[in-house]
């Protein structure tokens, strides 16, 4: 019997692509070409299955030209770009990589927070251009972490382990606003308490983001919440972009609105906008919080788990649309 056709979409650790051609028959893209969707939707026609990453769109218009796929396993765990209603009306599986990346992704968050509270890389450019040339009682003075107010905007699983290295680690007062509340045990556990989003604004010393993207959460942060926030505050954005408005951010920054930000994410990226590369208050990262080799490679795993098990099995370890898996 012939093996099912998959495409990967993009490149990967060469013995997930080995572990894959066990089971498939593989087309990949080493050479790690970014594909206009017309391309895309030219590689998928004929393909059963997809190992996608975040940059790989699967809307209507991909599925309608591609009858014959049944599965896109992402190597991500936010899923924004898949449609996943047109999937699920097609009965296409649509897989992420939840919980294998929480632990390094919330140590990312963290570094990033210290980064921006702390401004290492703004003290760092400074000492390369060669300007150190004394010592200053003021020089890079930047805000606290350790007992400081920490903000969690959206309480996934990410958010709950920046809480516990917030409260465990630096003794900070950890608050947070999701759209649900956590059960009791789980804020004793994070040391977390619930407050309205108002609250969470006015009284958080450092914000950091971790709220997945939706349209109720585009622009969740744009020029009003910023002037809600302390002068003194920091924002750090490890979500996805278009939860912040970054034209309104980097004016906020210029105006030393809030004191800094550390921006892992960014609207329309690997695009950045124009401002804020040019204001000196704001740590920018290429979307790299899951980034640890150890993590990446368990994130490819699961997603060729996801395709395995579904070619052999009918299921999935992560399905996004379950429901998919019953027709
Ligand atoms: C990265 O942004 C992810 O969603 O895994």
């Amino acid at each position: 019997m012939s093996k099912p056709r998959i495409l990967i979409a993009r490149a990967v650790f060469p013995e997930v692509i080995e572990r894959l051609s066990h089971h498939f028959e593989v087309e990949s893209n080493q050479a790690d070409t970014v594909w206009s969707k017309v391309e895309l939707m030219e590689k998928l026609r004929d393909k059963a299955g997809a190992f996608t990453t975040g940059s790989d769109r699967i809307d209507g218009e991909v599925l309608a030209a591609c009858p014959q796929l049944k599965i896109c396993a992402n190597m991500a765990v936010g899923y924004n770009n898949f449609d996943l209603d047109a999937m699920t009306a097609r009965g296409v599986l649509g897989t992420n990589t939840p919980d294998v990346l929480t632990e390094t992704t919330a140590d990312f968050g963290f570094a990033l927070l210290m980064a921006t509270a702390r401004r290492i890389t703004e003290s760092e450019h400074y000492l390369r251009a060669g300007q150190w040339t004394k010592w200053s009682f003021d020089m890079f003075a930047g805000s606290d972490i350790h007992g400081a107010t920490l903000g969690i905007l959206g309480m996934g699983r990410i958010g709950q382990g920046i809480a516990k290295r917030g409260s465990h680690g630096f003794g900070m007062n950890v608050i947070y606003h999701n759209r649900s509340r956590l059960d009791a045990a789980t804020e004793a556990e994070c040391k977390a308490r619930y407050v309205s989003k108002e609250e969470l604004l006015k009284t958080a010393d450092h914000l950091v983001l971790v709220l997945p993207y939706s349209a109720a959460s585009h622009h969740a942060i744009g020029a009003a919440e910023l002037a809600q926030m302390k002068r003194t505050a920091t924002l750090v954005n490890i979500a996805r972009g278009g939860i912040v408005d970054d034209a309104a951010l980097a004016q906020a920054l210029r105006d030393k609105r809030i004191a800094a930000a550390g921006l892992d994410v960014f609207e329309g990226e690997p695009a950045v906008h124009p401002d804020l590369l040019t204001v000196p208050n704001v740590v920018l990262t290429p979307h790299i919080a899951s980034s640890s080799v150890p993590t990446r490679l368990a994130m490819a795993n699961l997603a060729a788990e996801n395709l395995i098990e579904f070619f052999t099995q009918n299921k999935a370890l992560t399905p996004l649309n379950p429901q998919v898996l019953k027709g």
